[in-house]
C-alpha cells in the first residue's frame, strides 16, 4: 500500500513526475480557458460592430459630456435670460438624431426634435452672419453682447467645433472616423446638422441683419459657403428689411475685395431678386477697432492707437 502513496521514499520520483505533468496540463488548460474567455467576446464584438471607416476625423472625445456641460453653461451663465431648458433632454435628442444611423444619409428630420427643444428668439436687428471671418465676427459679438451669431445661440454654442457620427451597426458613437464632406458624402450627420440650424437661424432673423465678410480673400461672397448657400436663401423678405454687409480687410494685409467687387455685387443681385435691401460698408469702424486692438502696428491702425 505504501508503495502507491505519494511521498513515500521509493515512489518519490515517478510520483512527482506525474504531479509536474498535471501542473503543466492545468497550466495549459487554464491558459487556453483564459484565451477563450478573452478572445470570444472580442471576436463577437469585432464581428458585430465592424464600424465603418471614413476619411474624416472621428467623434470628439467626451462628446456627450461637452454637449451637456455647454448646455448648462449657456443656460445658467452665458444667457440665463433664455429661461429653463432641459439640458438632459436636449443632449438625448442630439444623440438620438444620429446614433445607430447611417452617417451618410442623415436628414433634417433627424434633428427636428432637437431644433424644437432649443427654440430661441433672437431680437430683431441683432442677427450677425459671417463667412470666412469666424474669428473676427465672434470677437465682435463677445464685446457687442446683444448681437448673436449662430454660435451665440444655444444650439450653435453647444455644437461649435465638435465632430460626431454614429454607425448603423452599433449604438455607440464612432470615435475613430466620420464621413468627410468632400471625400465621403455630403449628407453626413455633421453637415446636415449645420445646414439645418443655419437655415433656422436665417428664417428666424428679422429687421436689419448684418454679415461680416472677409475682404482679404478673392471670393468675399462665396455662393458655396453656408452663408451663400443656405442663409441668404432662407432670410424671410417679409421680416428682413435690409442686409448690411461689413467687408473687413486684414490689418496690413491685401485688399483683394471690397463692397464694389463682383462677388459682393453678386450678393447684392441675389438679395434684390429676393426683395431684400442691401447696404455695404468697407472696414466698419467698431470691428476695425477690434482688429487694431489685436494688431496695433500697421499704419492702417494709426487713427486708433
Ligand atoms: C431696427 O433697425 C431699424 C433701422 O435702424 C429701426 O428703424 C428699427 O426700429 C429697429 N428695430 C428694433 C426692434 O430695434
Ligand atoms: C480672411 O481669411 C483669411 C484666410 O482664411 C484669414 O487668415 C483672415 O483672418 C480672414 N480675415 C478676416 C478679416 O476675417
Ligand atoms: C441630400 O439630401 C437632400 C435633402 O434631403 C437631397 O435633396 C439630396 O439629393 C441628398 N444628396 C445626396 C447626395 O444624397
Amino acid at each position: 500500500m505504501a508503495n502507491h502513496r505519494c511521498g513515500s521514499v521509493s515512489e518519490e520520483e515517478p510520483c512527482c513526475d506525474i504531479s509536474k505533468k498535471t501542473k503543466i496540463c492545468l497550466c495549459v488548460f487554464f491558459g487556453l480557458l483564459v484565451a477563450v474567455i478573452i478572445a470570444v467576446p472580442v471576436g463577437i464584438l469585432m464581428w458585430r460592430h465592424p464600424l465603418q471607416e471614413w476619411k474624416g476625423k472621428g467623434t470628439t472625445a467626451h462628446f456627450y459630456e461637452i454637449l451637456l456641460g455647454r448646455c448648462y453653461t449657456y443656460t445658467q451663465i452665458v444667457r440665463p435670460e433664455l429661461g429653463h431648458k432641459d439640458c438632459q433632454k436636449i443632449g438625448k435628442a442630439f444623440t438620438t438624431a444620429f446614433l445607430s444611423k447611417d452617417p451618410c444619409s442623415s436628414t433634417e428630420q433627424d434633428y427636428q426634435p432637437l431644433l424644437e427643444l432649443t427654440a430661441q428668439t433672437v431680437p430683431c436687428n441683432k442677427t450677425l452672419f459671417w463667412s470666412k471671418s469666424s474669428q473676427l465676427a465672434h470677437d465682435y459679438t463677445r464685446v457687442q453682447g446683444d448681437l448673436f451669431t449662430l454660435e451665440d445661440t444655444l444650439l450653435g454654442y453647444m455644437a461649435d467645433g465638435l465632430k460626431w457620427c454614429g454607425d448603423p451597426r452599433s449604438s455607440e458613437m464612432n470615435y475613430q472616423s466620420c464621413p468627410d464632406w468632400r471625400e465621403d458624402c455630403s449628407n453626413n450627420s455633421f453637415s446636415v446638422f449645420w445646414n439645418a440650424v443655419s437655415k433656422r437661424f436665417a428664417e428666424d432673423a428679422c429687421g436689419v441683419v448684418h454679415v461680416v465678410l472677409n475682404g482679404s480673400i478673392s471670393n468675399t461672397f462665396d455662393e458655396r459657403s453656408t452663408f451663400g448657400r443656405v442663409e441668404v436663401f432662407n432670410l424671410r423678405p417679409e421680416k428682413v428689411h435690409q442686409l448690411q454687409a461689413w467687408v473687413m480687410h486684414d490689418v496690413g494685409g491685401v485688399h483683394s475685395d471690397s463692397c464694389s467687387s463682383s462677388s459682393v455685387n453678386n450678393l447684392k443681385r441675389i438679395l434684390k431678386e429676393r426683395s431684400i435691401a442691401f447696404s455695404c460698408q468697407n472696414n466698419y469702424g467698431p470691428i476695425r477697432l477690434l482688429q487694431c486692438v489685436k494688431n496695433p502696428e500697421p499704419s492702417s491702425c494709426r487713427f486708433y492707437v
